[in-house]
């Protein structure tokens, strides 16, 4: 067993020197890596740390100064939080607003029922907008006029404060809507608008008013004034005194014509959220808006408007050729129009 010692000393040197290098090597290199790997991460992590800790903040102080209500997932399209542009909603940013349309035509008692929606503290209906014919050009000026009435950047006399809960407009079916139709609905549906329908009943009590409006816009009857809606019952009494002359021959084909548009429009928006009225009916029963406070999800209020009737009484005594428009009618379908109802 006695080995060369210098053999042995040389081996184990050899063995030694090799072996404990690269295991001290690999320690130094790991220690190394490891001390390096932990300060990246912790670096990493501050960074992400900080970055979310910002990201959060900002959220916390823009979008979330106060807690927004919980919503029911199946009304959540109709409810918005707009942020207007000149303006902070202050307190009431986490208030939902509505968007609503009141879909109508002309001489249907709209301007009344608008006066009454704008009566309500959180509505703010802003009239007759596509009016104006350049605003309805085209499906772009429609939609770029839409976006800023519902993101209560709109400013007319029916404008709220900033804790309006529902936005609108009033828009008659022959003021583009009719024709741009296909797009509008989508507007409606892809941006959760809500319409309301307004129609009258009675379309020869509504022939009556487009014919002697009409006649007034010439005639200024009213000290020189052209009025569509009034206030009193002594201007509605010198407007009335005005008796239209109505073409038999063209009546029915005009009844029918006004009928088929109504009917088509209903067709047209069937698939959008929306809400029939008909002016006689509120005419005759007030507790009717009760339906469009709830439509449009409002507190209730009593809603009063300072708008006159213009035309009141018997049909009779509002056309100038009665007999003829009589005649015309009996036996045909809009017979009922020259019954008495719909006094008031
Ligand atoms: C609603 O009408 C009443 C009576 O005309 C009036 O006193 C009140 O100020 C109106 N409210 C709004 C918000 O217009
Ligand atoms: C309605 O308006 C009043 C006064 O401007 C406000 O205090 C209230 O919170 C509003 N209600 C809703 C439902 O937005
Ligand atoms: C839409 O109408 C406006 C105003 O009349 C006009 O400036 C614009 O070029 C039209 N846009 C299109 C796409 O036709
Ligand atoms: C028209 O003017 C007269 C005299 O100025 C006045 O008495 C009358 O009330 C006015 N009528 C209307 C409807 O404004
Ligand atoms: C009614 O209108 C038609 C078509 O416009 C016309 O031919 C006819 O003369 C008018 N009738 C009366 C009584 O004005
Ligand atoms: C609207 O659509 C429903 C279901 O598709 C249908 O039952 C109803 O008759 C339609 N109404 C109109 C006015 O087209
Ligand atoms: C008035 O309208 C309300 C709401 O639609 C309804 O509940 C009520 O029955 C109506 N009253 C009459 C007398 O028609």
């Amino acid at each position: 067993m006695a080995d060369d010692p210098a053999s042995l000393t040389k081996e184990t040197f050899i063995s030694k020197v090799p072996k404990k290098s690269p295991l001290m090597l690999r320690m130094i290199v790991l220690v190394f890596a490891m001390v390096c790997g932990v300060f990246i991460c912790s670096v990493c992590l501050k960074q992400i740390s900080t970055r979310s800790k910002v990201g959060f903040m900002k959220v916390e102080v823009i979008d979330m100064p106060c807690s927004k209500p919980t919503i029911d997932p199946s009304d959540a399209p109709f409810v918005h939080f707009p942020k207007p542009t000149t303006y902070s909603r202050a307190e009431c940013a986490c208030h939902p607003v509505r968007y609503f349309a009141i879909l109508s035509m002309q001489r249907s008692g709209s301007g009344w029922f608008e006066t009454l929606l704008n009566n309500h503290t959180n509505i703010s209906s802003n009239g007759e907008i596509f009016s104006v014919k350049v605003r309805r050009s085209n499906i772009s000026t429609i939609v770029e006029t839409l976006d800023k009435v519902y993101n209560l950047d709109w400013f007319t006399s029916a404008s709220k404060n900033e804790c309006t809960a529902a936005v609108g407009l009033k828009w008659m079916l022959n003021q583009g809507l009719m024709q741009h139709h296909e797009e509008i609905v989508e507007y409606f549906k892809r941006r959760g608008v809500s319409a309301i329908f307004l129609f009258r009943r009675n379309l020869l009590r509504r022939m009556i008013s487009v014919l002697a409006n009409s006649y007034d816009r010439d005639a200024k009857l009213l000290n020189g004034t052209h009025k569509s809606h009034v206030h009193s019952h002594h201007e509605a009494d010198i407007l009335a005194k005005y008796k239209p002359v109505i073409n038999a021959t063209l009546l029915i084909p005009n009844l029918k014509q006004v009928e088929d548009t109504t009917t088509k429009a209903l067709e047209y928006f069937n698939s959008t959220r929306h809400i029939v009225m008909y002016y006689e009916d509120v005419v005759k029963n007030r507790t009717k808006l009760r339906d469009v406070q709830d439509f449009l999800k409002v507190p209730q209020r009593k809603l009063k408007s300072r708008q006159v009737k213009i035309h009141r009484g018997p049909l009779s005594n509002q056309i100038d050729n009665w007999e003829d428009v009589q005649k015309a009618l009996q036996g045909s379908r809009y017979e009922t129009f020259l019954n008495a109802d719909y006094r008031k």
